[in-house]
């Protein structure tokens, strides 16, 4: 199967979902985040302006398009999907610091600590870490039992860390100029990426009790296939993407001597390696009904995106 075709065919609906998803979590991430005018002014500015500037929003869709397969309404999901595009969104600060990828483009604007300065980057991500939790702690439209908080919490402090995220951003910083094998790069792209995406989905799953662990079992299997090709796409885009709609510095991974899918099997393997992954994702979502099929056009969105 053509992914190009598919998506050529069924345009509107993932167009209309994300338009839908960003009406919600937009407003949502604005009454979260502190007002600009409240001390210290600066972290707030610079909290605001990587959050609210921009993004796909491809995590909180995530988190909406799982809860809505799984029964749940969209309203309980705001604060799940706001606190994971938080946590992504700080992870972008810090990936652009000079002391990592030393980028000066991000979602079409100046990176933080360009637009801002190095400290109040750092302590941008550092903040938006934290208030990621919070919500997860705090939000009172988060109709759920205390428990279902706390495997939430879990659920994202492990994605972010030294074990997810992080850890994979640790392995990522290694790898420069280094040949890796295939197994270590996906170890790589499964932390530094593919944990956050599975978060995404965990979270849009454990907002219903109904959930079964079978269940989780296959979304947790969707959301690694599709972490993974989210990843790999990314490093074709930067080969064969242009600045302008990337929104971010074109031909950064070969300049910086970074291993990628490309780099190591080629564009045309990892384009086949990415349609695999879909396919298994795919066939994760067998036993779902109609309600997920969000869920599969995110998936094909993932491996055919422009930017
Ligand atoms: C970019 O993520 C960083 C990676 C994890 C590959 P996105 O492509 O989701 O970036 P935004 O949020 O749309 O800017
Ligand atoms: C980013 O990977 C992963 C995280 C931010 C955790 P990249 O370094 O490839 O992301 P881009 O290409 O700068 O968005
Ligand atoms: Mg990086
Ligand atoms: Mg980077
Ligand atoms: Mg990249």
């Amino acid at each position: 199967m053509n992914p190009k075709t598919l998506s050529q065919s069924k345009p509107s609906d993932l167009d209309a979902f994300m338009l839908e998803c960003q009406a919600r979590v937009e407003p949502a991430l604005d009454r979260w985040l502190p007002s600009p005018d409240t001390t210290p002014e600066i972290l707030h500015k610079a909290m605001r302006y990587s959050v609210l500037g921009g993004g796909k929003r491809v995590r909180p869709m995530l988190v909406y398009a799982t809860g809505i397969a799984l029964g749940v309404d969209m309203r309980g999901l705001d604060g799940p999907a706001c606190a994971v595009e938080l946590i992504h969104s700080y992870s972008l600060i810090h990936d652009d610091l000079p002391a990592m990828d030393n980028d000066e483009l991000r979602r079409g604007r100046a990176t933080c600590h360009v637009a801002f300065d190095e400290a109040t980057a750092l302590l941008a991500g550092d903040a938006l870490q934290s208030l990621a939790f919070y919500i997860l702690s705090h939000d009172p439209r988060l109709s759920i039992v205390a428990d279902t908080r706390l495997r939430m919490i879990e659920a994202l402090a492990l994605a972010s860390g030294s074990r997810g995220m992080a850890g994979g951003q640790a392995i990522d910083l290694a790898s420069v100029g280094k040949t890796l094998s295939v197994t270590e790069l996906e170890n790589m792209h499964i932390h530094k990426t593919g944990a956050l995406i599975r978060s995404s989905v965990l979270l849009g799953a454990y907002a219903t009790t109904e959930v079964t662990d079978e269940q989780i079992k296959r979304l947790s299997h969707f959301a690694n296939c599709i972490g993974l090709a989210f990843q790999i796409r990314d490093d074709i885009l930067d080969i064969e993407g242009d600045t302008h709609t990337l929104g971010k510095t074109q031909g950064k991974d070969i300049a910086m001597d970074k291993p990628t899918y490309p780099s190591l099997i080629g564009l045309e393997a990892a384009r086949e390696k990415a349609e695999d992954l879909y396919q298994r994702a795919l066939k994760s979502l067998s036993d779902l009904d109609q309600r997920a099929d969000m869920l599969r056009r995110i998936a094909e969105f993932i491996i055919v995106r422009p930017s």
